[in-house]
């Protein structure tokens, strides 16, 4: 029987290593809006296992809503963006926390920024659970990072080849030859 973790090169976060970034995440999260009840807005599909985990770490009374975005075709971005499911919440006067699992060119959240800001929240940050600032091409800093990452392909968490991975607990770098075959 074929195994997801047979197409693992190797383990970068284990289950237990994620769980202590998400609780920093959260802990510095809970800390920044203290007093306030910030609306969690989760990217699918990518950020659906870290935005769970987040939401039940952070001690405030957050909401959560979701939008669903495409950028990305097989490994390489395209840099076109596309909204396929907006959010149900009007974000105006809102302070909106965007929860995305990895930012790579940045051209997606760079979108989703200018985007929502257009709808005049209240404040407006980025939370992402892994950077790999070496392949970024527009100018965009989230404000909370897990981990920063090396530039290669990694899988598991929430993140996906081809919509397959997503589901494993650990993330890890997927072996070459599973998308260059
Ligand atoms: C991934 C990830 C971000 C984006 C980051 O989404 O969730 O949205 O790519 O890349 P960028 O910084 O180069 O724009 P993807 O399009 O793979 O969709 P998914 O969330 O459904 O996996």
């Amino acid at each position: 029987m074929h195994l997801l973790d047979d197409d693992i090169q190797r383990v970068l976060f284990t289950d237990e290593q994620i769980a202590g970034l998400v609780d920093q995440v959260a802990a510095d999260i809970s800390r920044d809006y203290a007093g306030r009840s910030p609306l969690l807005i989760c990217i699918l599909r990518g950020a659906v296992v870290f935005c769970a985990d987040l939401a039940r770490r952070v001690r405030l009374p957050v909401g959560l809503d979701f939008m669903a975005i495409s950028s990305y075709a097989g490994t390489k971005s395209t840099g076109t963006v596309r909204i396929l499911m907006d959010l149900d919440t009007d974000i105006e006067g809102r302070d909106i926390l965007i929860v995305e699992d990895i930012i790579d060119t940045g051209l997606t959240l760079s979108y989703l920024v200018d985007n929502l800001k257009s709808r005049k929240p209240a404040s407006l940050k980025v939370a992402v659970l892994l950077d790999k600032p070496d392949r970024r091409k527009a100018a965009i800093e989230p404000d909370y990072i897990g981990a920063r990452i090396p530039d290669e392909f990694v899988v598991g968490y929430g993140l996906d080849y081809d919509e397959r991975y997503r589901n494993l607990p650990y993330i890890g770098v997927l072996k070459r030859s599973v998308y260059t075959d």
